[in-house]
């Protein structure tokens, strides 16, 4: 999976961006337009005032893709005047993207690892939009008895193929269940606390707020989900076989949202909401919706197009969750 989506040669989002968007794989909230950042900078913007202001202070991005969420953001932070002493920061580990990042948002610094902001730690607002599920996660499957890690191998046709890599996946299962014969799942293990660390560690307080899909473990680890959530996107079509095409196709799996919160109090952080994506939306746009009311423009109506596709159930508004930890 590390060298299918992150070789930064072959890897699938090493290759020219274009991934993301209607045009591209497959779409996220980013691609409905500018009003998603827009509404995350109104929170954004709202921490800052309720922590007092400080006078320097940081956001935090990470999967940043093509730069459009910050530029999104940073946008409304300066509509807001809510941008004093922000210090906006992507974390990008390809090189490639982080040149696209530094041509579209020229006002962001773009740092391959947050272990080089440690040395000047500060009230800090980190996120990351559908960046949890693209972190690495071992495949496992039930023998009946005990889980075994998938590995993958090749054969002599030079064909890929998963092999059984034995009980080592009692280090990253954890508390699992042992399921019936045949069972197969996946566990992130230790990918997301390493994540985590580096980025908590560059805080002196703050937020962390992760939008993703996922389930809490009871209902992710459900006895009837017995093949797991992972899911290939190729042109907005979603595969199962991860085999099939590596460097060419998304890998992805649901975020274990209890795994995340045992991670996030882990690093020092303090859940503090978890909620579908259209409830936090709602929430956070209703001095927007007052402003909007009356407007009939074609801006407007774009904009509560783009509102209805970001919160409404049927849509994007409980594919989602949100969960969002004080540190
Ligand atoms: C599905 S894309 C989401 C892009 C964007 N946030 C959006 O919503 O349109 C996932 C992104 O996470 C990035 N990513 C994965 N692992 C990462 C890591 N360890 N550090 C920083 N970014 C990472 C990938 O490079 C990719 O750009």
């Amino acid at each position: 999976m590390a060298a299918a989506l992150y070789d930064p040669e072959d890897g699938y989002y090493a290759r020219p961006a274009g991934q993301v968007g209607k045009a591209g794989d497959f779409i996220t909230s980013v691609s409905i337009g500018p009003l998603f950042g827009r509404l995350l900078a109104r929170h954004i913007a709202a921490w800052h005032q309720n922590s007092g202001s400080p006078e320097r202070w940081r956001v935090l991005e990470t999967g940043a893709n093509d730069g459009s969420l910050a530029a999104d953001i940073i946008t409304g932070l300066e509509r807001l005047s809510a941008d004093a002493g922000l210090e906006y920061v992507i974390i990008e580990p390809l090189p490639h993207l982080a040149r696209i990042q530094r041509k579209r948002v020229p006002g962001a610094a773009v740092l391959e690892s947050a272990t080089l902001l440690a040395d000047d730690p500060l009230p800090t607002f980190v996120f990351g939009n559908e960046v949890i599920d693209a972190l690495l996660f071992h495949v496992i499957e039930s023998d009946g008895t005990r889980w075994l890690e998938l590995g993958v191998a090749v054969d002599e046709n030079g064909t890929f193929l998963w092999h059984p890599l034995g009980p080592a996946a009692a280090e990253v299962v954890e508390n699992l269940p042992v399921m019936p014969a045949g069972y197969r799942t996946e566990v992130r293990g230790r990918s997301v606390r390493e994540f985590l660390q580096p980025l908590a560690s560059s805080m002196a307080g703050g937020r962390m707020l992760w939008i993703d899909y996922g389930f809490p473990r009871d209902d992710y680890y459900h006895e009837a989900r017995t093949t797991g959530t992972l899911r290939t996107f190729s042109r907005h079509r979603a595969g199962e076989d991860p085999l099939d095409s590596p460097g060419e196709i998304d890998i992805t799996a649901h975020v274990d949202f209890t795994g995340l919160a045992a991670d996030i109090d882990a690093v020092g952080g303090q859940v503090i909401r978890f909620e579908p994506q259209g409830r936090f939306l709602t929430h956070v746009a209703r001095p927007w919706l007052l402003e909007m009311e009356g407007r009939t423009d074609d801006d407007a109506k774009k904009d509560l197009r783009a509102f209805q596709t970001l919160t409404h159930p049927g849509h994007l508004g409980s594919r989602f969750h949100v969960m969002e930890a004080a540190f």
